[in-house]
């Protein structure tokens, strides 16, 4: 009479198919059942202080006395991400030039925006050829694979903030970067003419093709606050105050592909509700003193403090000042959910969640 069989036990089974590179579902299903509900929040919601951020800057001015190469910028990492960006997505940090300062002209595939903290219009990025000067809250574009140099003629420091989409092009493992040939600053266009971002006004010549993306833009501030105050005092959108997307002037679409950036302003002792997306950000306040309450943390913010919202944490705004308004600029990811379906919000105290797939009906199944 045949020996029973005895049965396999699924951990050696499990070993078994470790040796063979193969994993069996039923490990991880275990992650799936975890997302029930949605995401946890990835990294943690954290402010830095203008003050810390400005006086660490002047020290690495005495550190890194010089750099043509690399750029003295101060980084902020996500307490809840080491090593990774200040979100899962985006890399924000405070950079500052010197006086008399260059820094040489590189691309990489990482695309880049600049919101200038201190500029009198002397200093400026070049962009592939172009000059953007830079002036206080000004934005400058410099899309992936751009030629990009900065420059201080003048006698004083200038700083702006740079937000970038590095974890994202890191985790899909598509970094290229290369050096300007020669390790020098760019050659100039040297004829208004010439300048693409021209392109992108109300005419553009006719013997060329329509230009869509990267384009050297800059958003000037005297263009935008106007916009700003003019919809002050409309109501806005009930969680973001009044709110601004800087668009691409030829598409009507996002600031850049990969990521978007915003101008929003909140009245006095105006307080927004609560609600959260899939989305992450990082805000930069421009003007006013106030808290944004990202799940049960309150960031006080004041002026030219910086701060992060993780994606799918709830969070609201309030403007501390019941006479002064506030102006906070931030950058986000919404273009890279939006261009795959992922984009979710959901406001507090609903069942909906805008975007979502919608669950078919009991006589459609099957249908
Ligand atoms: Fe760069
Ligand atoms: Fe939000």
């Amino acid at each position: 009479m045949a020996k029973p069989k005895t049965r396999k036990s699924l951990q050696v089974f499990d070993e078994e198919l470790r040796q063979f590179h193969m994993q069996g579902q039923w490990g991880v299903e275990e992650l799936l059942v975890r997302s029930i509900g949605g995401p946890r929040p990835k990294g943690k919601p954290f402010l830095w202080k203008w003050e810390t951020v400005y006086s660490k800057l002047l020290e690495a001015c005495e550190v890194l006395p010089e750099s043509f190469t690399a750029r003295r910028s101060l980084l902020f990492a996500n307490p809840g991400l080491p090593g990774h960006g200040s979100t899962h997505t985006l890399l924000m940090g405070i950079q500052m030039i010197k006086p008399g300062e260059v820094a040489w002209a590189h691309r990489h595939t990482m695309a880049a925006i600049r919101f200038v903290i201190q500029g009198d219009g002397k200093a400026y990025t070049a962009v592939d050829g172009e000059i953007c000067p830079m002036e206080n809250n000004d934005l400058i574009l410099t899309p992936q694979w751009t030629w990009h140099d900065h420059h201080n003629p003048t006698d004083k420091g200038t700083l702006w903030l740079d937000a970038l989409d590095v974890p994202l092009i890191i985790g899909l493992n598509v970094p290229f970067y290369e050096p300007y040939p020669g390790n020098q600053v760019q050659v100039l266009r040297e004829k208004p003419g010439d300048y693409l971002q021209r392109r992108t006004a109300a005419a553009r010549p006719t013997w060329e093709a329509a230009k869509k993306e990267s384009f050297p833009l800059c958003y000037r501030w005297k263009d935008i606050e106007p916009q700003l105050r003019a919809l002050a005092e409309r109501p806005g959108s009930p969680y973001d105050g009044v709110s601004l997307e800087y668009v691409n002037p030829m598409t009507g679409g996002p600031t850049l592909p990969t990521l978007s950036c915003w101008i929003q302003l909140l009245k006095p002792g105006e307080r927004t509700r609560r609600h959260r997306h899939t989305s992450s950000a990082m805000y930069f306040v421009v003007r006013g003193q106030g808290a944004t309450t990202v799940e049960e943390t309150s960031l006080e913010w004041g002026e030219r403090d910086s701060f992060v919202i993780p994606n799918w944490a709830w969070h609201e705004h309030k403007n501390r000042s019941k006479i002064e308004e506030a102006i906070l600029f931030s950058i986000n990811d919404i273009p890279v959910m939006n261009a795959f379906g992922l984009y979710r919000e959901e406001p507090e105290n609903s069942l909906h969640t805008t975007n979502a797939p919608q669950v078919p009906a009991p006589s459609q199944v099957n249908g």
